[in-house]
């Protein structure tokens, strides 16, 4: 097999919940030919589901809320890119000054439609007819930083809040391991 072409960059994934787009990313990264490896999950939440997954693929895990921790473990860790998922905290202007690398965030609409909390019952109630899932860079304004990637679906009849999120959620773990190799094959 070919050697890749890029030195595979340290990724820190941001969760507070579940976890399901971080395995999407570690599943991802499991191809030695990926360019990334997720090397650190940072919750600010201890009950996260995503805390097992990583701890079953034996990724460090920390819990912390505290911006200044947060930055000096990424030093310590060589992390070059931070991608958020399901992170519930904004990160501070400070922050984002001091790190001044790449950090990537998904989020269950087209943006800028539907910015922020409950999209699919905002989506269904202004009868949209499509709806979809974004990877953005993060800037200070919340999901308002360049659209990296999107992809749509088409919203039925039949959809509810839970389909249309369940389908959204399928198309969500295909797009974030797409974007992130995207965003670093551009940086290479
Ligand atoms: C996803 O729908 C993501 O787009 C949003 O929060 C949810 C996180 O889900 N930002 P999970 O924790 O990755 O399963």
């Amino acid at each position: 097999m070919m050697a890749s072409p890029y030195r595979r960059k340290n990724i820190a994934v941001f969760i507070s919940g579940r976890g399901s787009n971080l395995e999407a990313l570690i599943k991802a990264s499991s191809d030695s030919q990926y360019p990334a490896v997720i090397s650190l999950v940072v919750s600010n939440n201890k009950e996260a589901g995503g805390l097992a997954i990583a701890q079953a693929h034996h990724i460090k895990t920390l819990f912390l809320t505290d911006e200044k921790e947060i930055l000096s473990h990424l030093n310590r860790h060589k992390i070059d890119i931070i991608c958020l998922a399901g992170f519930m905290q904004i990160l501070s202007e400070p922050f984002l000054k001091a790190w001044n690398k790449p950090i990537l965030n998904i989020h269950p609409s087209l943006l800028p439609k539907h910015k922020g909390l409950h999209t699919h019952r905002r989506a269904l109630a202004q009868g949209d007819t499509i709806s979809g899932c974004t990877v953005h860079h993060v800037t200070s304004e919340l999901d308002g930083g360049d659209i990296i990637a999107q992809e749509k679906i088409a919203i039925t009849q039949d959809d509810d809040e839970h389909s249309l999120a369940s389908r959204i959620l399928k198309l969500e773990h295909h797009l974030y391991p797409v974007a992130l190799k995207n965003v670093i094959e551009e940086l290479s």
